[in-house]
């Protein structure tokens, strides 16, 4: 039996005791819900994997209390790492450097990297604080969109879980920026919440690994999980690109036009319960993963998405759509 916890009105104590005995327990942070086990049990970890169906070779991110504690992960603490943290943490960002021999090559799929990040949600910070250093994937079912509402965890996880923290809505609604800061300059290995030109501002130069402008099929280590499909509604989506007013009109008629197909875009000039219209990047990035599942709870038969600037909040944004994305036209 799942145990519902409501942040703010329950005692919290079930959860820190579920992990501490090796269980599973999804808690709210700033962007996405997680799926944490203790990062040190391997057989914990290895229930992460089971409940989610994630393939064994993509890692997991270390969420810790403070950046003293994100010390403790990684062997080694390099210059970019120390200016990121004290610029971002708490917050969406997660460094990937050496991974300490404490920590089961089982978190990081047998990489001798490590990723780990310090979350903005107060939940999330006294859990940690309670339970120590806890792993923890979105906690989705594997290639579905991240959840953003513990009813989305409960919906995809609902008994394969031993606890969830239902601490409301994601204030961000999409995952952390991964950094991999072994390397100089510091490379992205994902786009997130924390935009690539935020970190520039504050290294200078960072790069951008291959598959952040275009998400393909890599089998390349420093990036394992990219090659997989991820983010995805059951409808098939169709991502449409091109200059964004010729987009919108291109949406905005399909809307008028066929009456199963779901649709999303930045400032539609349609309406409907089968439209989704986000007035700005941050309401994208809030709302984009609950809109896919509210679309398919309603039988559309496909959805189709216009695309955003590959800028700021919009590149980590447009790297799920392509993602998500079972086709790609342009107009
Ligand atoms: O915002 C987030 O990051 C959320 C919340 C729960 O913190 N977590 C999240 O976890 O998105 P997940 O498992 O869905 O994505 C983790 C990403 C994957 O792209 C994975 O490949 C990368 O981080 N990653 C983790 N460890 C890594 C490592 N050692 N080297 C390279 N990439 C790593
Ligand atoms: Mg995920």
């Amino acid at each position: 039996m799942t145990r519902v916890l409501r942040a703010g009105h329950d005692d919290l104590g079930p959860a820190v005791e579920a992990l501490r005995r090796g269980g599973l327990v999804a808690f709210p942070t700033e962007t996405v819900y997680g799926l944490g086990a203790r990062a040190d049990d391997p057989v914990a970890l290895e229930a992460i994997f089971r409940a989610k169906g994630r393939p064994h070779d993509n890692p997991l991110i270390v969420h810790v209390a403070s950046t003293d504690a994100a010390r403790a992960v990684l062997a080694t603490w390099p210059d970019g790492a120390e200016r990121l943290a004290r610029a971002f943490w708490p917050g969406a960002l997660t460094l990937v450097g050496a991974r300490r021999p404490e920590f089961p090559a089982a978190v990081s799929a047998g990489l001798d990297t490590i990723a780990v990040r310090v979350p903005d949600h107060p939940v999330a910070r006294a859990l940690l604080e309670g339970a120590g250093p806890v792993a923890a994937p979105s906690a989705n079912r594997s290639g579905r969109p991240s959840p953003t509402t513990a009813t989305h965890v409960l919906d995809d996880l609902g008994d394969r879980v031993d606890v969830v923290i239902d601490g409301g809505a994601c204030r961000v609604g999409l995952e952390s920026t991964v950094v991999d800061v072994t390397v100089d300059p510091p490379l992205v290995l994902r786009p997130g919440a924390v935009p690539v030109e935020a970190l520039r501002a504050v290294l200078g130069a960072v790069d951008l690994h291959p598959t952040v402008a275009v998400p393909s099929e890599t089998t390349d280590a420093r990036a394992p999980g990219m090659k997989y499909r991820h983010y995805s509604p059951r409808a098939p989506l169709s991502l449409i690109e091109g200059d964004p007013d010729a987009v919108r009109l291109h949406l905005t008629a399909l809307a008028a036009e066929n009456p199963t197909v779901g649709i999303v875009g930045l400032q539609l000039g349609a309406t409907g319960d089968r439209v989704v219209s986000f007035a700005d990047l941050e309401a994208f990035a809030h709302d984009f993963y609950a809109a896919l599942r509210a679309l398919d709870a309603r039988g559309v038969s496909r959805i189709v998405v216009g695309t955003v600037a590959d800028e700021g909040l919009g590149r980590a944004i447009l790297n799920r759509l392509r993602k998500a994305a079972t086709r790609v036209e342009r107009v």
